[in-house]
This record gives C-alpha cells, structure tokens and sequence, in this order.
C-alpha cells in the first residue's frame, strides 16, 4: 500500500503536468500573428471522436424539388465557412465548407442543363480537390460492401455506424467566431482585410484561393454561417 504522502505527491505531479499542459496550449494557440505565411494549418479547435449513422438521404437525393435549396443551404461557402483569426481578423476559408460546397457544386453540375466552360471549370477544380482530400485523410475505415443495383434513387444503402470528428463542434466555432468578429466590427467601428491584401500582393503561394470575394462578403454582411443541416 502507497501511503498518503506518495498519493499527496502523485496528484500533485498528475496537476502540475495538466497545469503545463494547458498553458503550453495557450502559448501555442497565440504565437501566431496571422500575418503572411505565419498561420496555422488548422484552427485551434478540437473535434473529439464521436460516432455517427451514415444512411441514405432522400433530402439530399438528386434531381428534387429541393435537392437544390438544400445542398445550398448546408454547403454554399459564399453565406458561411469563413473565420476572421488574429488582431488583424484576416478571412480564412474552412476546408470542410469548401469540401461541402465543391459536393453542391456537382450537384447542380449532374442535374443543370446549361454547361458553360466555367462550370466545367469548377466541376473539374471540386473532382481534383476532393480527390485530394479523400487521400490526404486515407480513411482506412472497413465499410460494408454495396452491390449498385440494391440503391434505389434515393441512393438507399443500408445504414452503418462510423466514426467521426464531432462537425458540431466546427460548426460551433464559426458561429462563434462569427460573432465574435461582427462584435468587433461594431466596437471598432470599421475593419479592413488587411492580412489578406498582404497576400494577395505580396509573395503568398500563387495556388491560394483569391480571397477579396470572402472580404467584400464579411464586410457587407452577407456572411451569415451555415445552418448545421443534416
Ligand atoms: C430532373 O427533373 C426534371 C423535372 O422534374 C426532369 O424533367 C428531368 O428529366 C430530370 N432529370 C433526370 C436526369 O432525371
Ligand atoms: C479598427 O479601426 C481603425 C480605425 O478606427 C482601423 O484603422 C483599423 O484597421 C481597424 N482594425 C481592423 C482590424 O480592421
């Protein structure tokens, strides 16, 4: 049997390492500037694991009357997806909502009629990008087997369980973020996207997304975060 004074110092050590821990965090999650190059690559949220359904969706069925509102409702990158991060509040796009935006895309692309070489552009770009992604996090998850003709046009398979990052807690962060910005807008008065315009005309990786669009958005006030639809 351990005596009471070891157990005293065991706790202590378990709190001490969980107090270093946490201010490491800290120090971490502000050593950035958000200026230029020097950003993190992902934001300073944790999605813990949880496990969800997946199962077909009639609502997100093609060629619907309201496959079309859906999709842009839960996807379009335009009205959310978008975080203002360090003092500057630069404009950052959130690669789930791209992800997101890119399957709306294809959507529309499968059940518009009118092609134009700019559609074709974007379904290109979304078919590369999402190629990328799916092997970027190599989900070695084991799934079952569905044979094509047992999906009916709902895209019917039989449901399973998975596991996930929590999306909620993503979607949490933007709205708070979200808010967070307007609050500072209104208090500052006025804002400009500076940590962009330093990109955008200095030396950031030509392959960056153009990011005016997303600043004219959060300085209008069209940048209203997604709907967490399911
Ligand atoms: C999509 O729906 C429209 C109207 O309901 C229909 O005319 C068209 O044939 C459908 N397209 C496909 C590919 O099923
Ligand atoms: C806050 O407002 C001032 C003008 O009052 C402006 O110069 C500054 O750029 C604003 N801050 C941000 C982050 O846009």
């Amino acid at each position: 049997m351990l005596s009471q004074r070891v157990w005293a110092f065991v706790l202590f050590l378990n709190i001490a390492f969980i107090i270093s821990r946490t201010s490491l965090c800290r120090i971490a999650k502000t050593k950035h500037t958000y200026i230029g190059e020097d950003y993190p690559m992902r934001l300073p949220v944790r999605l813990e694991p949880v496990q969800a359904q997946f199962d077909c969706s009639v609502r997100y069925a093609l060629n619907s009357s309201v496959a079309e509102e859906v999709w842009t409702k839960s996807t379009d990158t335009k009205s959310g997806g978008i975080v203002r991060l360090g003092a500057d509040r630069r404009v950052f796009a959130i690669a789930m909502y791209h992800q997101l935006h890119c399957l709306a895309g294809l959507s529309k692309a499968l059940t518009s009629m009118d092609r134009t070489p700019a559609s074709d552009g974007h379904v290109g770009h979304c078919l590369n990008y999402l190629r990328q992604v799916f092997q970027c996090s190599a989900d070695a998850t084991e799934e079952p087997v569905v044979e094509v003709s047992m999906l009916k046009s709902e895209g019917c398979a039989p449901a399973f369980i998975r596991q996930c990052s929590n999306w909620g807690t993503l979607y949490d962060y933007i709205s708070a973020n979200y808010l967070a910005f307007h609050e500072f807008k209104a208090k500052n008065g006025t804002w400009s996207c500076t940590g962009n315009e330093r990109i955008e005309t200095g030396k950031g990786a030509p392959n960056r997304p153009v990011q005016a669009e997303l600043c004219a958005l959060s300085i209008s006030g069209q940048d209203v975060p997604n709907a967490h639809e399911h």
